[in-house]
């Protein structure tokens, strides 16, 4: 039996209290999905700055209502220590995703991002040392590889930040070392490497990639690929980042514990690619979609070249084993955009 497997049973037959911040958002509204599926108690924390109750709403859709009785919602922002510590109160287990996306609005806003990404994790990492929780996991960023050249990316071999973003991912990290080291924490962070599936927004200047360019397709509108579009990233179905998390939460090797792991497929996809495999999946309900070209924009600023990772120390020490290959990801993306479209 694999360890997620073998975790599902066990936190069915033992459930937890778990928080999830950023609950409204793509991950976080996942992370709920699957924990309140599992039987389990779930807080979750949200200011909707980037989130949506239609998010929550899908939730509660799919997991009936007797899954969602167990669900506890608290529109609050992290930049509030107090609210930070009431939700923080009782939890076995802290999931903090939280935070403001997007390597460029944090270089057309670096204060705001820093606000919610430093200052908002501070406070959660404070509220969980304070409730004295089991487990701090929280999202870290394969951006904190910033300029270092080397591919597949290796934990511990990081270069310079690249944006504003890139910056406040690491002092995650920073913080949770020293809380660890000063305050005896279990922490763990988990570097995303481009996650996406059903939820992510589509819409907005800083939408990602592959839900744009979904959208973008399903309304008739062209899409622009940034430089060459070969450009190259590991990108994640949202199930693996998910199963990362219930992994690291709940980890009993000491070894295992306050460390940093890639989330990730530890396969690379070239823009180009990823355009052809998305416009063959919708051409299968729209084949006129078959012939539409992508036009090239300018390279942009912030951006690194390839990224993929190593996730030898995922799968030693959590037992993660993705779940979803890229294709695999981008066909239940695709249904569920087609699905949406349909409401
Ligand atoms: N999606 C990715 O590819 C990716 C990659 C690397 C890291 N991450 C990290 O994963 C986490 C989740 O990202 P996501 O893709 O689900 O983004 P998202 O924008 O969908 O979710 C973030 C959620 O946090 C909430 N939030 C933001 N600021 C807040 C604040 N001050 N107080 C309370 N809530 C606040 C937003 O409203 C939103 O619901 C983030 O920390 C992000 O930096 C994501």
């Amino acid at each position: 039996m694999s360890a997620y497997k073998a975790l599902e049973t066990r936190l069915e037959k033992s459930p937890k209290c778990w928080v999830v911040t950023g609950a409204a958002g793509f991950i976080g509204s996942h992370l709920v999905e699957k924990l309140l599926r599992l039987g389990q108690q779930v807080v979750g924390l949200d200011s909707f700055a980037t989130g949506y109750r239609a998010n929550l709403d899908a939730v509660r859709a799919s997991v009936g209502e007797q899954c969602w009785a167990d669900f506890r919602f608290v529109e609050a922002d992290i930049t509030d220590p107090q609210a930070c510590a009431s939700v923080a109160q009782g939890a076995d287990f802290i999931l903090h995703q939280a935070a403001l996306g997007s390597v460029p609005r944090s270089l057309e806003d670096p204060v705001t991002t820093n606000r919610a990404n430093v200052d908002g994790f501070l406070n959660m990492l404070v509220a969980a040392r304070d409730a004295g929780v089991s487990r701090f996991v929280y999202a870290a960023s394969s951006s904190t590889y910033g300029d270092h050249p080397g591919l597949p990316k290796v934990e511990d071999r990081i270069g310079r930040p690249r944006s504003p973003y890139a910056v406040t991912k690491y002092v995650n990290e920073l913080y949770a070392q020293v809380f660890a080291s000063s305050y005896g924490m279990d922490c763990i962070g988990l570097r995303y490497f481009n996650v996406f599936g059903p939820r992510q927004d589509p819409n907005g200047a800083y939408a990602a990639v592959i839900p744009r360019w979904f959208g973008e397709l399903c309304r008739g509108d062209v899409p622009r690929i940034n430089g060459d579009g070969e450009t190259s990233r590991d990108f994640c179905y949202v199930d693996n980042a998910v199963q990362a998390n219930l992994l690291a939460a709940t980890v009993d090797d000491a070894q295992a514990c306050n460390k940093v792991y890639n989330v990730a497929v530890g396969d690379r996809t070239t823009l180009n690619e990823l355009f052809a495999a998305i416009r063959t999946l919708l051409a299968g309900s729209n084949p006129e979609l078959a012939s539409v070209e992508a036009v090239h924009g300018e390279t942009r600023a912030g951006d690194v070249r390839h990224s993929q990772a190593d996730i030898s120390r995922a799968r030693e020490l959590l037992g993660y084993a993705p779940s979803h290959t890229v294709h695999q990801g981008l066909a239940e993306t695709c249904r569920w955009f087609l699905q949406e479209r349909q409401e």
